[in-house]
């Protein structure tokens, strides 16, 4: 019988040269067209959070795909749902992080009241390439005085390094590359 893993990884495809030439493109388009496999998805995260972090009190999802996972994970475990954004998206008192990306240049940005000091948060991704965002989204809860308990992706691309890049912080992937 095939594992929620094996299930997980069989939804996941690649794409050459894009968006620029030379980058691999790992899309997990599939996934989300899979109830199972979405499922799978959410189950491996919300295990990995009951056995390592129960005290969470928040997840906060990295636009844009961070948003597909985050918010089912996040009912799950029955917490709130916070988002950062490509700056200039969200209304009222923000603050926001400049940071550098595989393919350019980028900023993220929270609304300044997403998140309370102290608060236990849990950071969620589709992918770990460079670490640039996940980067950028620790600098913003550290800013807020936020705790975070750790990052999580579905895909962590091994050779790119990006573990090094959060190295205070832990790193839970699902498939690796
Ligand atoms: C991709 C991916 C991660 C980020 C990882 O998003 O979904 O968010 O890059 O790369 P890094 O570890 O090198 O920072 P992208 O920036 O393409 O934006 P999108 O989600 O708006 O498509």
């Amino acid at each position: 019988r095939e594992s929620k893993l094996q299930l997980v990884h069989r939804h996941i495809r690649a794409f050459s040269d894009f968006p620029k030439k030379g980058i691999l493109f790992r899309d997990i388009c599939p996934i989300l067209k899979d109830p199972a496999a979405l499922t799978a998805v959410i189950d491996l995260f919300e295990e990995h959070v009951r056995k390592n972090h129960q005290h969470v009190e928040l997840i906060v999802g990295l636009d844009a795909r961070g948003f597909l996972f985050g918010p089912l994970l996040a009912q799950r475990l029955d917490v709130g749902f916070v988002l950062v954004r490509k700056k200039g998206k969200l209304p009222g008192s923000t603050v926001s992080v400049a940071y550098d990306l595989e393919y350019g240049k980028a900023e993220a940005e929270i609304q300044e009241d997403a998140v309370a000091p102290g608060q236990k948060v849990l950071l969620i991704d589709d992918l770990l390439a460079t670490g640039g965002t996940l980067y950028a989204a620790c600098e913003l809860m550290k800013k807020q005085q936020a705790e975070v308990l750790g990052c999580m992706v579905v895909i962590e691309l091994k050779e790119l390094n990006g573990i090094d890049k959060l190295k205070s912080h832990s790193v839970f992937s699902l498939v690796q590359y």
